[in-house]
């Protein structure tokens, strides 16, 4: 059974929608993680002298930003201009996104104590939010809008070492040292992301992202016990709205197969691995599952690389990707802030033009 939203438009021949669910779209959809960002002079511009959790909080930018890259590049679905810290901040975290750095977090959590006192998330505080996705869903025409969250070992991460970390020592030292204060941080955070996907789902989003950037640091042994759980609880509490739910982290690729076990309905795979590779992998995993449906997973840096390269590694993509039930192309993570934005237009439209 799936509840539908008196809101959410109806987009079933979108290619987005079509290849999520496993079926043959008339073209592969394509849209770029990290799309509505820095790579667009007209997002610098209309940003100039906002900090960014404002922006995310005011509904008219947020509205503008998300329909920057689609009127550009022509790209199959909008992402909601917003960020993974969004709920934390509307509950009330003293953070900030400190530009060139990224979350930066005034008290980190270390202990019992620390999880006690995160404030509950009163979703009124998100009405910006789903006011944004209202203007959007009358500005988009056909084109579908991609909600998101961030996963909880990604918010994890933040909130236990304060920002971003490179080999998220405090947050591992947590996870293996004090398993009762880990999982009560990480049920605390999994609410969270619920709210914000659920309120984004109740202003109608067409699909969701979960993106737990950080998770291929972890073994499979360690994301199966201490993550996995928290992951599901979020993306099982979504499926009765009937989005499809995307699932994404980067240096996954031994991940796989939990990260869809988790209840994804489109597997985010990063570069390193190819996607023929990817989808063998999942169905070795699940011989009795459906055929798996995957997104990717072009390496961001490629972009650099002259238009040669990149037609080669889109064609290739493209080839592999034909191993799955569906494939949504992407980069195998977010656009880098330097890339030209004229070469992410050249990519939709190579990717469009193969059969
Ligand atoms: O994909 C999109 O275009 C939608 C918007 C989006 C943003 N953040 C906007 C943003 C999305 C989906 C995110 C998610 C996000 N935020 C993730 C998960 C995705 C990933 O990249 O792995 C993470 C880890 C964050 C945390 C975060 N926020 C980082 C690491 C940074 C970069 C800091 C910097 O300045 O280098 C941010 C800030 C941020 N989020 C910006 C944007 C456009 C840059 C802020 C600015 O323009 O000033």
């Amino acid at each position: 059974m799936t509840m539908t939203s008196p809101v959410r438009r109806d987009l079933v021949d979108a290619p987005l929608l079509v290849a999520a669910r496993g079926q043959a779209p008339a073209r592969t959809p394509v849209w770029f993680m990290r799309q509505a960002g820095r790579s667009l002079p007209e997002y610098r511009a209309l940003r100039e002298g906002t900090p960014m959790l404002q922006a995310c909080f005011t509904p008219e930018m947020v509205a503008e930003v998300t329909l920057q890259p689609v009127r550009r590049h022509g790209v199959d679905a909008a992402i909601l201009f917003s960020d993974i810290v969004v709920p934390l901040a509307a509950a009330g975290i003293d953070l900030d996104i400190v530009p060139g750095t990224g979350p930066v977090v005034a008290q980190p959590v270390r202990d019992l104590a620390g999880v006690g006192a995160l404030p509950e998330l009163d979703p009124a505080r998100l009405r910006p939010v789903a006011d944004a996705i209202g203007i959007l869903l009358g500005e988009l025409g056909p084109t579908p809008l991609i909600g998101f969250a961030g996963a909880p070992f990604t918010l994890a991460s933040y909130l236990i070492e304060g920002g971003p970390s490179r080999n998220h020592e405090r947050t591992k030292a947590m996870m293996m040292s004090a398993p009762d204060v880990w999982h009560a941080l990480l049920g605390r955070i999994a609410d969270y992301t619920l709210a914000f996907l659920n309120v984004q789902i109740a202003a109608g989003v067409d699909a969701v992202q979960l993106f737990d950037s950080w998770a291929g640091a972890l073994s499979e042994k360690d994301y199966r016990e201490f993550v996995f759980p928290h992951s599901r609880k979020v993306l099982d509490g979504l499926a009765q709205a009937g989005v499809p739910r995307i699932h994404f982290g980067v240096g996954t690729a031994e991940l796989l197969p939990a990260m869809r076990e988790a209840g994804a309905d489109v597997v985010g795979v990063d570069w390193r691995l190819p996607l023929d590779v990817a989808v063998r992998r999942l169905e070795r995993a699940a011989p009795d599952a459906p055929k798996p449906v995957v997104q990717g997973n072009l390496d961001p840096a490629v972009l650099f690389a002259g238009w040669g390269v990149v037609e080669r590694e889109v064609r290739r993509i493209v080839r592999e990707g034909k191993a799955a039930a569906g494939h949504v192309f992407n980069l195998g993570h977010g656009v880098l802030p330097e890339t030209d934005p004229t070469v992410l237009t050249r990519v939709v439209e190579l990717v469009h033009s193969i059969p």
